[in-house]
Order: C-alpha cells, then structure tokens, then sequence
C-alpha cells in the first residue's frame, strides 16, 4: 500500500498536475480523498480513476449530480462545502495536498497541521492571511508544511536546513507578467484577453491576474516570512523573464546560491510529494545550453505598485493582510467580469488598505471577520469607481 494522501482542490489547475505526478509515481502513493467544487464531471472522472474513500462538491446540488454520475460504479461517501472540505482535510491520510484557491483554503491547512499531517501547501493565501496562526500550529503539532509554489521550494532546496545565522537575504523571481515591457501610459487599457495571457505559466485565472499586477509576488514575499521566519527586509524580488531560476539565496559571505528547473509545477508538486527522496517522474528537464541566456531586472514600482502594497500590509500585519486578500480576490472577480479596469486593481485596493484599522490576526474568526470586511469594502469602492 502506498502513502496515503488527499488531494483539495484536484478539479483545479495545481490539483490536476497533482493527480498526474500521483500516477507516474506508480504505487507509491494511494488517493484517499479528493475535492472539487463545481467541475462535477471531471471529479466524477477522477473518482473512477483513483478510486479514493471520500470526495467532496461544493454544494448539495453537485452532491446529487454526482451520486448520479457515479452510481453503481463507485460507493465511497460525498461530502459538500466547507465541513465536508474540513472533514476531508482531517481524514486518515499521511499527506493533505491543498491546491484550493482564496481564502477556503484557510481552516482544511490548519485542520491538516492541528492533527500533525504533512501539509503541501499550494494555497498560498492561508499563509497570507494567517501565517503566525498555521507557524504557530506547525510548532505545536508536529506536523510538516511543505511548500507547492515554485520559488518557495527553491528557497526550500537553496536553504536546505541551514541555519539563518549566516544569510543575508533570500531573492524571489518573477516573470513579470505579460505588460513587463508595455509603454507605462497603456496599463489602463490592458484588457482582460491580454492579462491572462501568462507568458511562462498556465495557472488559473485568480493568479494569472495576480503574476500580471506582482501581486502574486507579494503574497510569495509573505509565505516566505511565514515558511522559513524571516525578516520582510530579507525577502527581495528580482523580475527574471525566462522563469528557469526559482529563487536565490545569498549568504553573508556574499555567495549566492540558485535553484534552477524547467518551468513545470509538476517539479516543485513532486518534491513536496516524495522529500527528502528525488525520484524520477520523467518530468521535463532543463537544458541550459538550449535556453542560452538569463536575464534579470529589479522591479519598477511605478509598474507594479501592487508589490509595495504587500510590503506594507506585512510590515502591519495582524489583520491587514487578511484585508489584502480578501480586497484583491473581490477586485481580481470584478476585473475578470468586466466591472473594473486592470489598473484599478492596484488603486482601489491601496484605497481599501487605507481605510482597514488593523487589529490582532489572533484566531480565525478576527482573519475571517477582516477578510469579509475587505470584501465588502472593495465591493463597494468598486461600484462606486
Ligand atoms: N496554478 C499554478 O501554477 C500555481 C502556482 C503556485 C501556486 N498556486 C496556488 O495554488 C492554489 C490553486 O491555484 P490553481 O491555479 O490551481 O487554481 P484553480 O485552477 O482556479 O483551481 C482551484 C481549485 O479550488 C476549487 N475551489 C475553488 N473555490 C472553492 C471553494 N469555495 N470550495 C472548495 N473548492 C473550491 C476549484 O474547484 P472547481 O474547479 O471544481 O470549481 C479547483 O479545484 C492557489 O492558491 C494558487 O495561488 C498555483
């Protein structure tokens, strides 16, 4: 039998790849549950195929839709909505994948480290909203907290159990979205074609908007603190094109250590699957010769101001980057509808930060009651323009 391991948000993007890196392991992992929201159909195929105890569907409706779609084929247990997702996350399994996007994802990852599981951790967004709480959870418990974003598992492969003592700082890259070389007086008119378009990854929609503003960044600047206790004025960003190199790490001694790898999330899932083994997946590899060249830049603030509002709302902390989150999901959805310009995401979301009082992120309620006000409060600055 092999380890056992659920997978949140399997419909999705990182969810996806998860699944597929499960199969080329062969059996050295067994799916014990899997959760979707709303993409029944292809949960529906997943459920066939990995044959796990328990799924999950956003809501009552999809529940019946895919009893129906299973029936007499599969005779596990669907469970629906945020405690069938909290159920899941604290079932019997060694590893709990969490590939869910926004802030659902908050309670399954501190449900999964309260038991002391192996957390790999795609949802960034718990550890922006409540990174002292889950830190805090992983000390306590036991449990493990690997992370599923590409650069922090550079960071994670450049630090490699070293202590802090001797490091200076720890650099993030970033593609720079597709507007990196855009005349700056055309950002307003970027449309919602263009900004999806992502000239390295394929990511899902809330993200894709979020590489092309950096905030996306940002919010990697903040799992950085969070995963490996750093100082804010430790973590720098560096705008590197190619994406081939994951992130950096310099010592006092001013060497500067890389992690370098094709652009592939299946690579950083793997590791978080299988540390501290390395085995062979038959994943792409990297030719550097192929590549010939790479580049980096520093980052223009005027360009991505969206990077130095998720300094600030860090350096604030309690619960400003809850508000963070919550006001650039309720922004990145009017965006994607058509309601709000793409430069508007950085000025309206300032505007919000700007009028939040930050209070102590002490439990999930106050992170909750804060990210449901800054909804609110972006909502309403939206409409109003
Ligand atoms: N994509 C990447 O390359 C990448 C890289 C690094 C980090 N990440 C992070 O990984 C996470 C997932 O990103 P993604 O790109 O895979 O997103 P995605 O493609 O949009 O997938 C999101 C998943 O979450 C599910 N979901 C959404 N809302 C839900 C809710 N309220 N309750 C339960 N399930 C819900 C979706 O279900 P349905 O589809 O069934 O509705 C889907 O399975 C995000 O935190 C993102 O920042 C992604």
């Amino acid at each position: 039998m092999g380890r056992k391991v659920v997978v949140l948000g399997s419909t999705g993007t990182i969810g996806r790849q998860t699944l597929d890196v499960i199969e080329r392991l062969g059996d050295r992992f067994e799916v014990t549950a899997l959760a979707g929201n709303r993409s029944v159909e292809l949960l529906a195929e997943q459920t066939l195929r990995h044959r796990p105890d328990r799924i999950c569907v956003g809501g009552p409706a999809a529940a019946v839709e895919i009893a129906e779609r299973l029936r007499g084929r599969w005779s596990g247990t669907i469970a629906t909505g945020s405690q069938g997702l909290l159920d899941l996350a604290a079932s019997e399994a060694e590893i709990v994948v969490n590939a869910l996007v926004g802030a659902a994802g908050l309670r399954p990852s501190l449900a999964a480290l309260r038991l002391g599981r192996t957390l790999a951790l795609a949802n960034k967004e718990s550890l922006v909203v409540a990174g002292e709480i889950l830190s805090e959870a992983v000390g306590r418990f036991g449990g493990r907290l690997l992370p599923i974003d590409s650069e922090h598992s550079g960071l994670f492969q450049c630090l490699d159990g070293r202590p802090a003592a001797g490091l200076r700082r720890v650099i993030l890259t970033a593609s720079g979205g597709p507007f990196r070389t855009w005349p700056l007086d055309r950002l307003p008119e970027a449309s919602l074609e263009e900004a999806l378009k992502h000239p390295t990854w394929n990511m899902g929609p809330r993200i894709t908007i979020d590489s092309a503003t950096l905030l996306n960044k940002g919010f990697e600047v903040h799992e950085a603190r969070w995963l490996f206790g750093l100082d804010p004025k430790q973590i720098d960003v560096w705008i590197h094109p190619q994406s081939i190199v994951h992130a950096l790490v310099e010592y006092a001694d001013g060497s500067l250590l890389a992690q370098l790898s094709a652009t592939d999330m299946r690579l950083p899932i793997l590791l978080a699957l299988t540390y501290p083994d390395r085995p062979s997946a038959g994943l792409p590899r990297c030719d550097l010769t192929e590549i010939g060249s790479l580049d980096f830049e520093p980052v223009d603030p005027r360009r991505y101001p969206c990077l130095d509002l998720a300094r600030r709302a860090l350096v604030t902390g309690g619960t400003a980057p809850a508000v963070l989150n919550g006001a650039d999901e309720a922004l990145v959805a009017a965006f994607l509808e058509g309601r709000i310009r793409f430069t508007e995401i950085a000025s309206l979301l300032e505007r919000v930060l700007d009028n939040h009082r930050a209070g102590p992120a002490d439990s999930i309620e106050a992170v909750l009651e804060a990210d449901a006000w800054a909804r609110e409060a972006a909502a309403q600055i939206a409409a109003l323009g």
